[in-house]
């Protein structure tokens, strides 16, 4: 199949990249991460989470960093949302988009959100309900897509299953997420083809990490079965509280280049992304993961 001509990048990293870092970040920090995320042309950027703080600590600050932010017009600023009560904090922060988040795999889904997958979908049925009949779209998060930490393999009919629930909920797109990285692009492609047969492909977004170095590889098979919406994660941020070893989301700059070099548009200035990464990289103290930062900036250093 032909490649897409554009791509949607869901740039994740302010949520997924920072909810897994042990050390307090200053709200300050994670706005003007934000800040430089919509103005190097993001157009989602997912901002934080409504979860319980005594799961995820990290992400305690969200209604303080939501209000903080310079939003820009035409950018969208989604936050994750587990149950009513998160759906309550994200109604008061006044946000366009939630998004509820499952998994293929019952151990990952008791460890991440405390209940099965059965429950979990019960759990989210009246959380996009209301969003809905409030005018905030939903999106919807499948974890462990191509393996599982606790459980190994998992079946593409698992994934399947859940996407068509998320979907027929009201989900209005589901990403579907390689948590601890696992996955090669075969099987990439297979599970795309399975969930594919029941939800129409411009609703899938994939999320891959890079544990074993495979998630350019798989994103280039998704764009090869007509997948057109990327989550990524500036200077390769991230890991998963409940996914011990998982490593960093792809890097949001990464994919950017590749996309660049294949023709495809993004409507994002890599340079001012490549400051971006190491704005954050800088205020963690550690350099960014991602290869395409170190070379542009090297480069320009030379
Ligand atoms: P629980 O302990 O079963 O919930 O957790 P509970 O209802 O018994 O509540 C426990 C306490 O949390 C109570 O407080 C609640 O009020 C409070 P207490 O009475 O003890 O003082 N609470 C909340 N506080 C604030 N906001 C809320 C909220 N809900 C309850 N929304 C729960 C169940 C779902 C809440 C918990 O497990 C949780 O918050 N989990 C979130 C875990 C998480 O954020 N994981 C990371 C995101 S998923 C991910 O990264 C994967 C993804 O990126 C895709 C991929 O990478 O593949 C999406
Ligand atoms: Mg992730």
């Amino acid at each position: 199949m032909a490649l897409p001509s554009r791509v949607k990048i869901v740039e994740v990293g302010p949520r997924d990249g920072l909810q897994n870092e042990a050390q307090i970040i200053p709200a300050a920090v994670k706005i003007a991460l934000i800040d430089r995320l919509s103005a190097a042309g993001l157009k989602v950027v997912e901002s934080g989470s409504f979860v319980s703080p005594k799961w995820v600590m990290q992400m305690a600050d969200t209604a303080e960093v939501l209000a903080g932010i310079s939003k820009k017009p035409g950018t969208v600023y989604p936050v994750l949302v587990p149950n009513l009560k998160g759906l309550e904090g994200a109604l008061a922060a006044g946000v366009m988009e939630i998004a509820v988040f499952g998994a293929a795999s019952e151990s990952f889904s008791q460890r991440n959100i405390n209940c099965s997958i059965a429950e979990s979908l019960e759990r989210f049925r009246p959380v996009v309900e209301t969003a809905l009949q409030n005018d905030i779209r939903v999106r919807g998060y499948i974890s462990c897509v191509l393996g599982c930490p606790y459980e190994g393999e998992i079946a593409p009919e698992a994934v399947a299953s859940v996407a068509r629930s998320l979907f027929a909920m009201g989900c209005y797109e589901v990403s579907l997420g390689d948590t601890i990285g696992t996955g090669t692009p075969g099987k990439a492609g297979a599970m795309l083809r399975i969930v594919a047969s029941d939800i129409p492909m411009d609703k899938l977004a994939v999320h891959f990490h890079d544990t074993y170095g495979q998630a350019l590889a798989n994103i280039y098979a998704a764009l090869e079965e007509g997948v057109s919406v990327i989550d990524s994660s500036v200077a390769g941020l991230g890991g998963c509280p409940y996914a011990k070893g998982a490593s960093g989301n792809v890097a949001t700059e990464d994919v950017v280049y590749m996309l660049n070099g294949l023709g495809i548009d993004t409507g994002i200035d890599l340079d001012a992304l490549v400051e971006t990464a190491f704005f954050i990289s800088d205020a963690l103290g550690r350099p960014p993961a991602s290869k395409v930062a170190k070379a542009i900036a090297a480069k320009k250093a030379s």
